[in-house]
């Protein structure tokens, strides 16, 4: 039977953990309640037990663990697997890291194992909102499979990865249905159908309009979709060696690009599915999950004043490591203080609005030069009073 999503949000309410005079940074996303927006995003900072802990002991609002499918043994990653850009160094190794690049699959531990650990961090923490990444082949009974045995560990919700960019395309998984709507549509018809709890749809930027897999994902019953995952990328040539990097063996192949270097990509794109979910989707029901190069609190609030729910972040924990949240937290709240902003809905998505065409940006500037214009109608040199249009003439230099 299709649950659809007003019937699959989890109720849980608690009361607000911050003062008063302090802004309150909960959220509380399709029925699941965090203290914070800020959200693992599905990758190493998710990968087991001991670091999904270290994440909630940090603070953190939740964490979306590494992506897992059912036959772990045909994951099989290589190394080096990850590639770095610096800032104006053109290969020094002194500039500030703006760009990671990975050619990392899903997660390569037994999926027994996982579940496992689900398990046991949920009966640790069980008002800590866990949500388990998810991926599989085309094939119905193998999604079932993996969602009902996902579920069983009582995680809060299911995160779909239908945007990794390398290796698992081969086989026809991640971006491979993520790119193909009518693909996506009956994958994700199979999957809301058998899930009881929320599912977010993870989406690749690898596409032309990233707001049409979007609307897929939630007219086929997802109650919400995060973005992006990384963008298809190269990241260099080394010029002595004339191999590809990250080099394995000698060889390469088009990884995902991730960290500062992508914000203002997933900026545009996570503008481009808000702008979507507010005109078709109602916002009670449907939560958007923004993700791409976060790594300061003013980063984070961009995207909340897009419309994001929640902001995840990957790369950023990868470099400055789990306590980077409280930093994450703190300027969040400064720019709170700085616009009397109590709560997150207090700004959650204002400033997309002030999006729209370039024929309406022409439009509006033409006015506002006629605008400019007409002010300066007033007399600019004493010698050119009249007689005739003398009281005309003071009116146009009237402020009121
Ligand atoms: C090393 C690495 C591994 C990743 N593995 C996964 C994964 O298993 N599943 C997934 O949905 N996204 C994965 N991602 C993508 C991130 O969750 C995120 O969407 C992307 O990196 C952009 O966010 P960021 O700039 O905060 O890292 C991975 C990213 C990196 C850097």
């Amino acid at each position: 039977m299709r649950v659809g999503p007003s019937s699959r949000v989890a109720f849980k309410v608690f009361a607000s953990e911050t003062q008063a005079t302090e802004p309150d940074l909960s959220v509380t996303v399709n029925g699941l309640h965090m203290p914070n927006p800020f959200v693992i995003g599905s990758g190493p900072p998710g990968t087991n037990y001991t670091v999904m802990k270290r994440a909630f002991d940090e603070g953190w609002g939740g964490v979306i663990a590494k992506t897992v499918s059912l036959d772990a043994a045909k994951v099989i990653n290589v190394t080096p697997r990850y590639a770095r850009l610096r800032a104006g160094a053109n290969g020094s190794a002194k500039g500030e890291i703006i760009g990671w690049e990975n050619i990392e699959l899903i997660s390569d531990r037994p999926l027994e194992i996982m579940l496992k650990e689900f398990k046991q961090l949920k009966e640790e923490y069980p008002d800590r909102i866990l949500i388990a990444s998810i991926m599989e082949e085309y094939n119905k009974a193998a999604w079932e499979e993996l969602i009902d045995r996902v579920e069983q560990t009582g995680v809060d919700a299911i995160e779909i990865n239908f945007s990794c960019p390398h290796g698992m395309p081969e086989r026809k998984m991640g971006a491979a249905v993520g790119q193909d709507c009518a693909l996506l549509e009956e994958v994700c018809g199979w999957i809301n159908a058998k899930a009881t709890i929320p599912v977010w749809a993870k989406m690749t930027p690898n596409i032309t309009d990233i707001s049409q897999p979007a609307r897929v994902a939630l007219s086929s019953g997802c109650e919400g979709v995060a973005a992006i995952n990384t963008i298809m990328s190269v990241m260099g040539i080394n010029l002595d060696t004339l191999r590809p990097e990250p080099c394995v063996e000698g060889y390469s192949t088009p990884g995902g690009y991730s960290a500062k270097a992508v914000h203002p990509i997933a900026l545009g794109k996570v503008m481009s599915i808000a702008k979507m979910m507010k005109s078709e989707f109602d916002s009670e029901n449907y939560s958007l999950s923004a993700i791409g190069g976060v790594e300061t609190g003013g980063d984070a609030a961009e995207f909340i004043l897009l419309g994001a729910n929640t902001v995840q972040v990957c790369t950023g924990v990868m470099m400055h490591g789990y306590g980077l949240v409280k930093k994450l937290c703190l300027e969040l709240k400064d720019f709170m203080k700085k616009h009397n902003f109590t709560t997150i809905e207090d700004f959650r998505g204002v400033s997309l609005e002030y999006f729209t065409s370039h024929t309406e940006l022409v439009r509006r500037q033409q006015e506002a030069i006629q605008k400019r214009k007409a002010i300066k109608k007033g007399l600019q040199s004493d010698k050119d009073w009249t007689g005739d249009g003398f009281v005309k003439e003071s009116e146009s230099m009237v402020s009121n």
